[in-house]
């Protein structure tokens, strides 16, 4: 990558920094927004002089309690881990003349403070006047190194302004008591926080002065600190260090301060584990260059919003500072950023900030999933303990391995964990290409697989369609549901990995030695293929939504639920849990997220309905509903929806929009953000083969750019108001697709037009299915039956076209006539023949193809319509199992004038809320064609040249229509649509 691709200009700076001034840089928001980590450590953003509370995490220091019950069951957890803050490795105290300075009553007259996301520094300046009234400057440069140790580097200037005198700065750690309010004592996010308490402990034989222990429980601390400051005197003191110098006013005392953590669990600290660099310079140096690696990969811009742009450079560059580096530990909900959820991993470490990883850093993406194939044991643990009789279930939280919620409703009954992990699991497969790790972490893929036979079923009231029992959904707000929608979305996902991957094994002739290992054998594996090809996930009839659960739609509305809203806090809050099980109201959407993570193909009008019907039943008092929300939206072009959606989760802790800020930041949602860019405005999908986008840019931005790795190549997109440009910026030439158009990203920039293309409007019969065979032989039978000369050549004028103006073909054809009475008996016999035939239709007749082609058109955006002239269409589909595909099934029924008259498929158009120019036809009949260009629309020929004349194009099959033959269609017929407006240095795709 050339120096240029990183250059970061004048005007995204100002995007690339947080600032605060005066009062919002100080408290406890800003602790946590100005928190600095590196995946080993993290540190809140203390003011070094004031704060002397614990205020450092690190991934091994947590404790773990026993949870009393006073009415205990079966497999109920029994302890609990908390993650607990270490000393503050940041505190200082200055003396002056001998006498302390007491930063707690002396008056901040002003502070300024920067985290520079493009150095990774975090700068602080503040005017203290102290007690005798004089004025002291305190500038801090604080540094957690990204690519370092569990370290902390600060370069302290102190400068008395308007006095002299001695002074003393006594650089120690941070261990007094403090912490949460009573106020927040029964909050369940935050419960659980411990006073740490923790011990100086003595030196250990061959401890030098500049080490410091701590204990507290099984938790072990060692931190070692290298001060430097030349022109000044230092000595290593107990439990720090004391700088002493004169200081004339305006003179300046600069210190650099150096320290080094690390914990070990029931034993003490190797110190070994303190070597490191001691430099600030060189740690600064160090910094810059992760960071430029950093943004390297995850660099992006938004032109016309840089509010929401540097709210995004913000919660990215947190993410990837909290992202875990040691295989021990995942990303807590809040990083290492605060003691909110008591430091807990779960399931949104693998469904909101691993994909992020994943695309940006999938070192840190793998660490991850490496953490949970270690803790296998536990979760077999955990599904025995639950009476599971085989198989692994993850905990919902934990940090050791171990289920820490004393709620089980809403705890270990979150199966779906087991299939976020899976989820995630293959993501990162596909992202990186790591075949040793799918094979390394094939038994968790398998083990956690099996739970889903332990708790679902093929159910004969359902036509043996796969169903879970008592599982609880991401949304809290029910629990204890059968078949929750997101559960049996991502158990599919999960089921069907997992076979594919016992495929993958085989191939290799890795499988037989796992397989033994656990027990596994080919019917099982065989189970989980048919458990995911007969999982259950309806649409409801009425509603046209897919039901959260069984119970979900049937249940009453909260009352007053749209009036009191989110003002008063979350609703977990205030009602007893039972309360808001049995009401219809959503702490999150469930349908949405299995939505935003393509989990479920469904057509655009579904999803708005989806997204329209949760949306109002939802509370968003999870800070994860804005991302799949937003993302929806995008994808929808609800772009008002859309944005405020994504400010909801991009400036969730910028802004304390849930009040909690101060437990740490909202890690999910952060990164979040970042998805919101890349899956929701981007349409980024990762289901299939290759990344595919489908790009839109909303009317508030004039373009956008975003960077991603997949298989070892970055790609930066940049989006206009024409379409998007992709340029390879490292790594070998990788293969995308755009709209549903593939091609490669190689040496040159490629532009791809956005398509003004919307929907696509098909014809049934002889287009998605053999019906046509069948109308023939029907009349045919008919003709027979009645004596009229008819014969397949002279069906050819009948394709198309509607039941009675089919017989008046017919009848005209044989030179006969029928009086009105018998012309409608004959119309009813020949339906009867048809209807027949169609009785042995199953999916099996679709042809060959189609399912793959819907699967690209819903990729690329586009609506899906069905505009036939038969009044049988209904059930045809209904028999074809594609019912639920389309956008919209015009009724030939309904419109005044059949075929070759354009009346069905305007009223296809209208039906999908579509313009006729924003569709395209897709037809194998004559009259059809006729209908397609009477509509204003481009017609598609299935069938030859020679029998659609008149047809733009022409495919012999369904079979060989693909989405950018679609598209390159619209293009070679209307030029407006096209291509071919870039520069000539941008290569174009070509179709
Ligand atoms: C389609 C077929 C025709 C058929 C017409 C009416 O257009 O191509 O062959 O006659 O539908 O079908 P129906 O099922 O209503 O008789
Ligand atoms: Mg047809």
């Amino acid at each position: 990558m050339g120096e240029d691709e990183l250059a970061i200009s004048e005007h995204d700076c100002e995007t690339m920094r947080l600032v605060r001034r005066g009062a919002d840089a100080t408290g406890d928001q800003a602790a946590a927004l100005f928190a600095l980590a590196n995946g080993l450590v993290g540190v809140e953003g203390v003011i070094d002089e004031r704060d002397a509370a614990p205020c450092a995490y690190l991934p091994d220091a947590y404790v773990s309690r026993p949870i009393g019950y006073h009415e205990s069951f079966p497999g109920y957890a029994t302890a609990t881990d908390t993650r607990v803050a270490c000393p503050g490795p940041a505190l200082l105290r200055l003396h002056v003349d001998g006498k302390p300075i007491d930063f707690g009553a002396a008056e901040l007259l002003d502070t300024e403070r920067t985290l520079d996301f493009a150095d990774g520094q975090l700068r602080r300046i503040s005017r203290w006047r102290i007690a005798t009234g004089r004025t002291l400057e305190i500038a801090v440069d604080r540094i957690v190194p990204l690519a370092g140790g569990a370290c902390v580097a600060s370069r302290i200037r102190i400068r008395p302004l308007d006095f002299a005198g001695h002074f003393q700065a006594w650089l120690t750690y941070g261990i007094d008591g403090g912490g949460a309010g009573a106020a927040e004592a029964d909050d369940p996010r935050i419960s659980g926080r411990l006073r740490p308490q923790w011990t100086i402990n003595l030196p250990l034989p061959g401890d030098t002065p500049s080490v410091t222990r701590f204990s507290q429980d099984a938790v072990a601390l060692a931190y070692r600190q290298h001060v430097a400051s030349p022109a000044a005197q230092v000595a290593a003191v107990h439990a720090g260090h004391v700088v002493r110098s004169e200081l004339v006013a305006g003179g300046i005392l600069a210190i650099d301060r150096v320290v080094a953590m690390a914990c070990a669990r029931g034993r003490p600290v190797d110190l070994v584990a303190l070597n490191g660099a001691t430099d600030f310079d060189a740690i600064a140096e160090g910094q810059r260059a992760a960071v430029r690696t950093l943004w390297g990969s995850a660099a992006f811009a938004i032109d016309g919003d840089d509010a929401l742009a540097a709210a995004l450079h913000f919660d990215l560059f947190q993410l990837h500072q909290s992202a875990s580096r040691d295989p021990n530990h995942s990303i807590g909900a809040k990083g290492l950023t605060g003691e909110g959820y008591e430091g807990h991993y779960f399931w949104d470490a693998e469904t909101f900030m691993l994909p992020v990883l994943a695309l940006q850093a999938p070192e840190q993406a793998k660490t991850l999933l490496a953490y949970r194939v270690g803790k296998l044991d536990r979760a077999r643990a955990h599904a025995a303990a639950l009476g599971h009789r085989r198989g692994a279930l993850y905990p919902w939280r934990t940090i050791a391995g171990d289920e820490c919620s004393s709620h089980y409703p809403t705890g270990s009954a979150q199966y779906h964990i087991n299939g976020d992990i899976a989820y995630a699991l293959a993501l990162y497969v596909a992202a990186t290409g790591d075949d040793a790790f799918r094979a390394e972490a094939a038994e968790m893929l398998f083990e956690t697989a099996r739970i889903w036979m332990e708790i679902g079923a093929f159910d004969p009231r359902r036509d043996r369609a796969f169903c879970t029992h008592g599982v609880t959904g991401p949304d809290e707000y029910s629990a204890l549901v059968d078949n929750d929608f997101y559960t049996n979305a991502i158990a599919r996902r999960h089921l069907a990995y997992a076979a594919d991957t016992a495929n993958w094994l085989r191939a290799r002739n890795e499988f037989a030695v796992l397989a033994a290992a656990i027990d596994l054998d080919d019917k099982e594996v065989a189970d989980w293929r048919k458990a995911a090809d007969a999982m259950w996930l309806p649409v409801d009839p009425a509603l046209g939504v897919n039901p959260q659960d069984d119970a979900f739609l049937g249940r009453p509305e909260l009352p007053g639920l749209a009036a009191s809203g989110d003002r008063h806090g979350p609703l977990l809050m205030r009602y007893h849990p039972m309360i808001l099980f049995r009401h219809q109201v959503a702490k999150q959407g469930n349908v949405v997220q299995a939505m935003a993570m393509d989990l479920v193909g469904m057509p655009l009008s579904q999803q708005r309905r989806n997204f329209d019907y949760y949306g109002r039943v939802t509370t968003h008092d999870s800070t994860l509903s804005s991302v799949s929300f937003a993302i929806a939206a995008a994808r929808l072009g609800d772009e008002k929806a859309a944005l405020e959606f994504h400010r909801e989760c991009a400036f969730v802790d910028l802004e304390d929009r849930h009040g909690n800020t101060s437990h740490g930041l909202h890690m999910a949602a952060l990164a979040g953000s970042w998805l919101v860019l890349a899956q929701g405005w981007g349409g980024l999908r990762l289901d299939g083969a290759i990344p595919s986008f489908r790009p839109q840019l909303p009317d508030a931005w004039k373009g956008y750019r975003f960077r991603m790795q997949w298989r070892g190549s970055v790609i930066e997109l940049a989006v206009d108001a024409a379409g998007c440009t992709y340029r390879l910026l490292s790594g070998d030439p990788l293969a995308v697709a755009d709209h549903g158009r593939p091609f490669n990203v190689g040496a040159e920039p490629v532009f791809a037009e956005r398509p003004g293309l919307k929907g696509v409007i098909f014809d049934l019969d002889g287009v998605l299915t053999d019906t046509a065979e069948d109308h023939y032989q029907a009349w045919q039978a008919l003709a027979d039956t009645h004596g009229f000369a008819f014969d397949r050549e002279a069906n050819h004028r009948l394709k198309g076209v509607d039941r009675s103006n089919s017989l008046r073909l017919i009848l005209d054809h044989a030179g006969a006539q029928v009086e009105a009475g018998r012309f409608d008996a004959m119309l009813a016999e020949k339906n009867d023949i048809y209807r027949a035939r169609l009785a042995g239709y199953s999916p099996a007749n679709l042809f060959e193809g189609v399912a793959e082609l819907f699967d690209g058109l819903r990729a690329a955006g586009l609506k899906i319509g069905l505009a036939s002239a038969s009044r049988n269409a209904g059930d045809v589909v209904r028999l074809l199992g594609i019912s639920d595909q389309f956008d919209f099934i015009a009724d030939a029924g309904a419109v005044a004038h059949a075929k070759p008259a354009p009346d069905i498929f305007l009223a296809c158009a209208a039906g999908m809320g579509l313009s006729p120019e924003q569709c395209i036809g897709v037809e194998d009949a004559q009259a059809g064609i006729s209908a397609i260009h009477a509509a204003g629309m481009v017609a598609i020929g299935i069938g030859s040249e020679e029998a659609l004349p008149d047809a733009d194009m022409h495919l012999p099959a369904i079979g060989q229509l693909t989405v950018a033959r679609i598209l390159s269609s619209e293009q070679e017929t209307a030029p407006r649509a096209g291509f071919s407006t870039r520069p000539d240095k941008v290569e174009e795709i070509s179709c």
